[in-house]
């Protein structure tokens, strides 16, 4: 989906800027799906697990960019990504085709900058300009950090799926589910 560009202040003064992701960012986005995916357990791949070749993450990004119901928004700080943050419908069927599912991450170096409630609020708003009635998502129930952020976005706990995750030390986690409703 294209939209348009934002602009906004961190808290340490510098500009970020909100923008449609594209294919110009394949190999950024590659590095970073690695980087992010080993600076915290809580995202759902590890870095061996990144495998896409530089022209299959610039297809996927084209697709992205090219469907008008897919937000995939790119945060750019000094010319640099500095995140990453998507909002993507469930499925085509008529009983769920009124929810779309959010996923968001940030290189640690940019966290708590306010780089993410940015983020959060620009794509729900989008969201809701698409006609989406409903955005879900699910966080790893020990990760205080984003389940505050989402809180303060706007989002409610719906539930908890109990064991959801595996992680390679043999420890099973739990996922909480959230959803904000657009309507
Ligand atoms: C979760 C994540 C996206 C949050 O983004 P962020 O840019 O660091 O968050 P922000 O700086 O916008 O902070 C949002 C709010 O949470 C608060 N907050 C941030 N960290 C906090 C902490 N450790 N404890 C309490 N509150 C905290 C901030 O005060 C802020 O509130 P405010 O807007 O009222 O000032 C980011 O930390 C990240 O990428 N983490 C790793 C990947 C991840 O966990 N993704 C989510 C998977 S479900």
């Amino acid at each position: 989906m294209r939209f348009a560009g934002k602009e906004i202040v961190l808290k340490d003064g510098r500009t970020c800027i909100l923008k449609p992701n594209s294919p110009e960012y394949a190999e950024e986005m590659i590095e970073y799906l690695k980087v992010t995916s080993a600076e915290t357990e809580y995202l759902l791949r590890y870095p061996d697990e990144v495998n896409f070749t530089l022209e299959k993450e610039r297809e996927i990004l084209q697709g992205l960019s090219d469907n008008p119901y897919a937000i995939m928004m790119v945060a750019i700080v000094d010319g640099k990504v500095a995140g990453n943050g998507s909002i993507n419908g469930i499925g085509d069927k008529r009983k769920i085709r009124h929810r779309a599912s959010l996923a968001i991450a940030l290189y640690k170096e940019y966290w708590g900058l306010g780089i993410g409630r940015a983020m959060i609020d620009y794509m729900t708003e989008l969201a809701g300009q698409i006609g989406w009635k409903q955005v879900d998502l699910e966080v790893v129930a020990e990760n205080e950090r984003a389940k505050i952020l989402y809180e303060k976005c706007g989002f409610v706990e719906s539930g908890r799926r109990h064991n959801a995750l595996v992680f390679d030390d043999g420890t099973y986690h739990d996922e909480i589910l959230m959803y904000k409703d657009l309507r």
